[in-house]
């Protein structure tokens, strides 16, 4: 699905060069839920803005469903974009003017598809997702945990190869982050969807089936789930931050 090989990313600041990211190597499997942990400046942000063809990178591969984004011009980047992604960002970023359908069914509309089929999806989708009876609503009249729910069903509209999501539980209290978290289970679990989450939150960061720790621009270690009760993979993940921060004694 994503296969990401010696990722090189560096900013220019004046005259001074950042290594941000220093060969980065993952694979994240179709129908996976991987999140993505590491100290405040680890490169996470850049990372997922590389793998979203927001910036380019310096050197190395990323591959998604088989396609190399290296060398692609601008165009075809909007259409890998549009297409094969969906996005689930922080703050949501739900349009105020329209409805909760009308901003899931923004991606097709987009794409110029105002098709019956296109409005089945949505309708769909918001079953999936519980907000059925909100969908004429418009996202001032709605809940935080239903926004992002809102936000993940728009996410998933053009049945894309991969979900990308910065850090979506950030502003939430512990209820709506769960809520969230399970819209990702029901994506991956109903629409066989793939999702790469960056977070900070060792309890969000437990449901997911492997988490990414980066630390100085490379990955520093890789934690499997497998059949792990969720505590005590959260209690592993709580661990290996110690560790990685440098605090075991
Ligand atoms: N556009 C930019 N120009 C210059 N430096 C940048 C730019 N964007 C990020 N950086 C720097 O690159 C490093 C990595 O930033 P990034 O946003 O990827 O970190 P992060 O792991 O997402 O951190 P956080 O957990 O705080 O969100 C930081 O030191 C940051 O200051
Ligand atoms: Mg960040």
């Amino acid at each position: 699905m994503l296969q990401v090989k010696g990722l090189h990313k560096s900013y220019k600041v004046g005259k001074t060069t950042y290594e941000v990211l220093k060969g980065v190597d993952l694979t994240v499997a179709q129908g996976e839920f991987v999140a993505v942990m590491g100290p405040s400046g680890s490169g996470k942000t850049t990372l997922l803005n590389c793998i979203s063809c927001y910036i380019p990178f310096d050197g190395g591969q990323i591959t998604l469903g088989g396609q190399e984004l290296k060398n692609l011009n601008e165009n075809s980047l909007a259409k890998v974009r549009n297409q094969k992604l969906g996005f689930v960002f922080q703050d949501f970023m739900l349009l105020d003017g329209l409805s909760v359908l009308d901003n899931i069914l923004l991606p097709r509309i987009i794409g110029g598809d105002t098709s019956k089929a296109m409005e089945q999806r949505g309708n769909e989708l918001c079953e999936i997702f519980g907000i059925s009876q909100m969908k004429n609503k418009y996202p001032a009249e709605i809940s935080g945990g239903e926004k992002q729910r809102t936000a993940v069903a728009r996410a998933l509209m053009n049945e894309p190869l991969m979900i990308l999501a910065d850090e979506p539980t950030g502003n939430l209290d512990s209820k709506s982050s769960r809520a969230v978290i399970s819209s990702f289970e029901d994506a991956r679990n109903k629409l066989s969807a793939t999702i790469f989450m960056v977070t900070h939150d060792s309890f969000s960061a437990s449901f997911c089936d492997r988490v990414i720790m980066l630390k100085d621009g490379t990955v520093y270690r890789c934690l499997e789930k497998e059949k792990k009760e969720r505590g005590a993979f959260q209690d592993e993940l709580l661990e290996a931050i110690k560790e990685m921060s440098g605090d075991v004694a």
